[in-house]
């Protein structure tokens, strides 16, 4: 992955469309399909439509006044659609994007060769840059204000500044992470967009925009009970329906009916509202062994024998957003609507 961001970060968006195209095909099926189902134009991206005004009306403004736009910072749980939006910002400006991710840059002068090799007005897309190493995120600071990089040559007393100049571009940030960021890094960007988890309704027209790319037919009903089952995610949305088309193809059928959404779900071991056998276990690991808590996210996370950070990162935002688990300074409790939906008595608690 570092290899492939560090081979790119040098490449316009069309060369990086060229460039993919054949390592995509040796690429995983799943890689394969997220690229060919992103939306290209902003009129193709589905929800979020507070983002979109207000960037609508920021990239209208840069371009009349003939500006680069300014740095934006995207923030929210995975498989939102951030990555999208850059490559799609870049396209509306008329201008190219250079991709790299926090974990990618590992010298200043990884950095410095992206930047100075950049043309005035273009992008350059940042994944995960609340991974940046504090040396680098230095450098980042003079060169997101001012348009230059203020680097250090050699070592010792033979040490010596340099200022560089900067093309004007804008750097575009993404993090699932926005609390990891350092204060001054996040304040350096012009616009702070936080996203959000779909509606039920823009998940439905995704399914259905991908399933026309996909070439395969899917009723509303069908289009529906995916989308309950999405966790509100577009990825998660795509996913699903790549594993009802397998289904649908091995059971013979080429339309993709609700009868055959609910068996694959049933198959998957995925509930009417999305829920899998992870975010199960974890509400059960709460009830049972903490009383439903509160829990420190350490505890549940070795209790469940998972990473803190994918518990934080992939299960907690769902969970959190359906309101069945409440984050309190002393830490997880789950809520008596999970209770419902798990069928135990609430006062299970207490016992
Ligand atoms: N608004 C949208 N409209 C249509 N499809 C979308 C939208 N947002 C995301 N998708 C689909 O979901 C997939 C995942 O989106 P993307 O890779 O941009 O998410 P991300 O927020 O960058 O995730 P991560 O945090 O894991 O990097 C894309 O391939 C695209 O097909
Ligand atoms: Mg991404």
């Amino acid at each position: 992955m570092i290899q492939r961001d560090k081979q790119f970060a040098d490449q316009s968006s069309a060369e990086i469309e060229a460039l993919l195209k054949p390592a995509l095909e040796d690429a995983p099926m799943a890689v394969q399909f997220e690229n060919t189902l992103r939306p290209r134009m902003l009129s193709e991206y589905v929800g979020q439509d507070l983002i979109k005004k207000n960037l609508g009306i920021s990239i209208d403004a840069a371009k009349s006044r003939d500006e680069p736009l300014e740095h934006v910072l995207l923030h929210g749980p995975p498989g939102l659609g951030k990555t999208t939006l850059a490559s799609i910002l870049a396209q509306e400006m008329g201008t190219s994007l250079k991709v790299t991710s926090g974990p990618a840059l590992e010298k200043q002068g990884d950095l410095a060769s992206i930047l100075t090799n950049m043309k005035d007005y273009e992008v350059l897309f940042i994944d995960e840059i609340h991974r940046l190493r504090p040396v680098i995120e230095e450098v980042l600071y003079t060169a997101m204000e001012d348009y230059c990089l203020d680097l250090m040559i050699g070592k010792g007393p033979s040490a010596r500044s340099m200022r560089l100049n900067l093309p004007k571009f804008t750097l575009i940030g993404a993090t699932t992470k926005l609390n990891m960021l350092s204060s001054p890094l996040r304040a350096r960007f012009g616009h702070v967009f936080k996203f959000e988890l779909y509606t039920i309704e823009d998940i439905e027209s995704i399914l259905h925009r991908s399933a026309k790319i996909l070439e395969c037919e899917i009723t509303v009903g069908a289009a529906r009970i995916l989308a309950q089952s999405s966790r509100q995610t577009p990825r998660v949305a795509n996913r699903l329906l790549r594993r009802v088309r397998d289904y649908a193809a091995h059971k013979g059928v080429t339309i993709i009916t609700e009868q055959i959404a609910m068996e694959t779900l049933a198959s998957l071991g995925v509930d009417p509202i999305g829920l899998d056998r992870t975010d199960i276990d974890l509400l059960k690991v709460i009830i049972e062994k903490f009383q439903g808590g509160p829990v420190g996210l350490s505890t549940m996370a070795a209790a469940l024998c998972e990473e803190q950070e994918t518990i934080e990162d992939i299960y907690e935002p769902y969970l959190l957003q359906l309101g069945f688990l409440e984050r309190t300074a002393r830490g997880r409790i789950v809520t008596k609507h999970a209770y419902h939906h798990l069928g135990l008595p609430h006062n299970s608690s207490l016992l």
